[in-house]
């Protein structure tokens, strides 16, 4: 009997063909109601899953004892409890580097966008309100040759510091360990997070979400940055306070903001949804076809190594 696996949205194709020989079920392309996700977790081997899934203890336990492998096709796994999978003796794997151009493109877009207030200026003109040519009509900041802050040098930070560089930027940036290839690479200079905030003309973040980065960014830290600065979040929505976040965008205490994901997804503040200043995507940054296929397939083939006995090619710390 081939072993069991679920996978609890529909993923592109490239991604079910490693799970060809198994048991395959496959949910619906909107997240599963919770209830759907314990049944369906019944009796099998792998899961692979997305970030809309919360797999804690209570997943596991309905999966019972038969369960190897939870292989996230993201690279953040927040959305699993991976202490309660290491207690049962389950791999827990993740998609690191194919995703990593493709979010930092996708930063690089919001920064942009927010610099040059491309969503208000397109939705005067999508409304019919744009009369003509104007000298302060929507006169926005420059990018190029700025300071551009990184918080959390990993990979995706990295990729974002690369296309800063291609633009003129001086790099700084902040992580919990100094990172010398890029400072070699990119000429990046390391700070502490406040030099970071009350220096740096564009902050993008790109910090996991641990206990000791959620509200990373709340009204004190939003209070150092410079009137005239740029706030990207890619990563996690809860690292920053979004509430301190729309009273600083609506205040002018900072210029804009370009956001991917949120505290409470797919909520979004209401206040947000107000601001001008404030670009708003649909957690979108790895996005691109190429990259969806990239990450399905890898989490497939973790899910593959593991039901083979073998180590899986990109286990999370456990
Ligand atoms: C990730 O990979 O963690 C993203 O949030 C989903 O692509």
């Amino acid at each position: 009997m081939p072993d069991k696996v679920l996978v609890t949205r529909e993923i592109p194709a490239a991604g079910l063909r490693p799970l060809e020989g198994f048991d395959l079920t496959v949910l619906s392309e909107a997240p599963p109601e919770r209830e759907e996700l314990l049944e369906a977790a019944e009796g099998v081997a792998g899961v692979l899953s997305n970030v809309t899934e919360k797999i804690d203890a209570e997943f596991m336990d309905a999966a019972g004892e038969g369960l190897k492998v939870i292989a996230n096709m993201a690279v953040g796994y927040d959305n699993i409890d991976v202490a309660a999978a290491k207690e049962r003796g389950i791999a827990v794997t993740n998609t690191p580097g194919v995703l990593d151009e493709t979010t930092a493109d996708t930063a690089f877009m919001l920064l942009l966008a927010a610099a040059r207030r491309l969503g208000e200026s397109e939705r005067t003109l999508r409304a019919g309100e744009w009369h003509w040519w104007g000298p302060k009509l929507f006169v926005g900041v420059d990018v190029w040759g700025k300071k551009l802050g990184i918080v959390g040098m990993g990979r995706i930070g990295q990729a974002v510091a690369r296309r800063g560089k291609g633009f003129g930027m001086d790099i700084i940036y902040h992580n919990r360990s100094r990172k010398e290839d890029a400072e070699n690479e990119l000429d990046a200079r390391y700070t502490d997070l406040e030099e970071l905030l009350q220096t740096a003309d564009f902050v993008s973040i790109h910090t996991p979400l641990t206990d000791e980065t959620r509200h990373l960014i709340g009204a004190e830290e939003l209070g150092k940055m410079k009137p005239t600065a740029v706030l990207v979040n890619t990563s996690r929505g809860p690292v920053v306070d979004e509430e301190a976040l729309a009273d600083a965008l609506a205040e002018g205490r900072i210029f804009a903001a370009g956001l991917d994901v949120y505290e409470e997804e797919p909520k979004v503040h209401p206040k947000l949804l107000e601001l001008e200043n404030a670009v708003l995507a649909p957690h979108i940054g790895s996005g691109s076809r190429e990259t969806r296929d990239g990450m399905a397939v890898l989490a497939a083939e973790n899910v593959v190594a593991v039901l083979s006995g073998e180590k899986p090619k990109t286990p999370v710390d456990q």
